[in-house]
C-alpha cells in the first residue's frame, strides 16, 4: 500500500503535543486526521475569532492604470474553514483577486476584509506580519535551487526567528504532510515538477497560516499529480484551514464537492454553491 503522507506525524511525534483546537472553526477538527502539521492553536486574537468570513470583498473594483476594469463592483465572501475554487477565462482577474487578498496590490475602490481586518487600515510596517497569516502558492513555486528541500521549506520559519528545534519539527511535519520527508536533503532541480510544487506547498503551510491562496497550483502537473495536490488542499481544509484555489482544471474540480466562484467580465458569480457535486446538480 502506498504510504499515506502525513500519517507518521499524525500518529507519532505531533500527537504527543497539544492537538490544534479547531473546534471553533470546523466540524472535522476533532477527528485528528490532518492535524499532523496544524498541531497547536493558530494564533488568532480573541476579538477576531467571531468573524464568520475569512475573506470579504465589499463592492471591490480594480483596474491597472488606465486599463479596463478587471473587477467591477465585486462582492465575495469566503467563510472561515471554507474551501472554494476560483475559475474564469484567462485574464479574468483571478490572480488579481488573490493578490488583492494578500495585500500584494490595493483595489481602486471598495473594501477588503481578511479575518475581519480592513486591509486599508493595515499600516505599512504591519504588512509583513499580515502576509505571514496567508500561505500563498503559485503555479511556479520558485524554489531556491542551491538550497535543499529542507532549507527551502524552513525559510518562512527562519524569517520569523523560530528556534532550531521548532524549525526541524515543523519542517518535517510539513514535508511529511506533502509526502516528501524522504527528499529533505535533495536539491530542487533534482525533483519532478509535482515534487517541486509540493515543496512549495510545504513552504506555504509550514508556519500554519489559517488561510491558503493557491494560484493555478496544478497548471504544470499531470492529471494524477494534479489530483494529489488538490487532495492535499482538501486535507488542510479538513483541519480548519480556509482555502481558495484559482484554477483552470475544470475537469478535476467538477468531481469535487466544493463551491466554484466564477470570475468573468469583471463579475463574480457562484457557478456552484457550497455543498453541491456534479451528481447533485445532474440528478438532484
Ligand atoms: N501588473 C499589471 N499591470 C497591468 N495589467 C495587469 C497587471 N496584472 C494583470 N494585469 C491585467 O489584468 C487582467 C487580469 O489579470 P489576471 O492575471 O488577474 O488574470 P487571470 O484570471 O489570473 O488570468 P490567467 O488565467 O491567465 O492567469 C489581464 O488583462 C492582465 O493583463
Ligand atoms: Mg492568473
Amino acid at each position: 500500500m502506498p504510504r499515506q503522507p502525513g500519517r507518521a506525524v499524525a500518529e507519532g511525534r505531533a500527537r504527543a503535543r497539544p492537538i490544534a483546537d479547531f473546534s471553533h472553526s470546523h466540524p472535522h477538527a476533532r477527528s485528528g486526521r490532518g492535524s499532523y502539521l496544524y498541531d497547536s492553536p493558530i494564533p488568532i486574537p480573541d476579538s477576531r475569532k467571531k468573524v464568520a468570513d475569512i475573506i470579504h470583498f465589499h463592492h471591490v473594483s480594480h483596474r491597472y492604470g488606465g486599463g479596463p476594469e478587471i473587477l467591477a463592483d465585486v462582492n465575495f465572501r469566503l467563510g472561515k474553514g471554507e474551501m472554494a475554487f476560483l475559475t474564469g477565462p484567462s485574464g479574468a482577474g483571478k490572480s488579481t483577486l488573490l493578490r488583492l487578498t494578500a495585500l500584494l496590490a490595493r483595489p481602486v475602490r471598495g473594501q477588503i476584509l481578511v479575518e475581519g481586518t480592513d486591509l486599508q487600515t493595515i499600516k505599512r510596517r504591519h504588512i509583513p506580519a499580515f502576509r505571514r497569516q496567508i500561505g500563498v502558492i503559485f503555479q511556479d513555486p520558485s524554489l531556491l535551487k542551491e538550497r535543499t528541500v529542507f532549507e527551502n521549506v524552513a525559510l518562512p520559519l527562519l524569517i520569523r526567528g523560530a528556534s532550531g528545534d521548532d524549525i526541524g519539527r515543523r519542517v518535517r511535519a510539513a514535508l511529511d504532510a506533502v509526502g516528501l520527508l524522504a527528499k529533505e536533503k535533495a536539491y530542487p532541480p533534482t525533483l519532478s515538477g509535482g515534487e517541486q510544487q509540493r515543496v512549495g506547498i510545504a513552504r506555504a503551510v509550514v508556519a500554519r497560516p489559517p488561510l491558503l491562496l493557491a494560484d493555478e497550483p496544478t497548471g504544470n502537473l499531470d492529471p494524477d499529480m494534479a489530483r494529489e495536490v488538490m487532495q492535499l488542499f482538501m486535507r488542510f481544509n479538513e483541519v480548519g484551514v480556509s482555502v481558495l484555489v484559482a484554477t483552470h482544471a475544470r475537469g478535476l474540480i467538477e468531481r469535487l464537492p466544493h463551491r466554484i466562484a466564477h470570475l468573468e467580465k469583471g463579475r463574480l458569480d457562484d457557478l456552484r454553491p457550497a455543498g453541491l457535486t456534479e451528481k447533485t446538480l445532474d440528478f438532484g
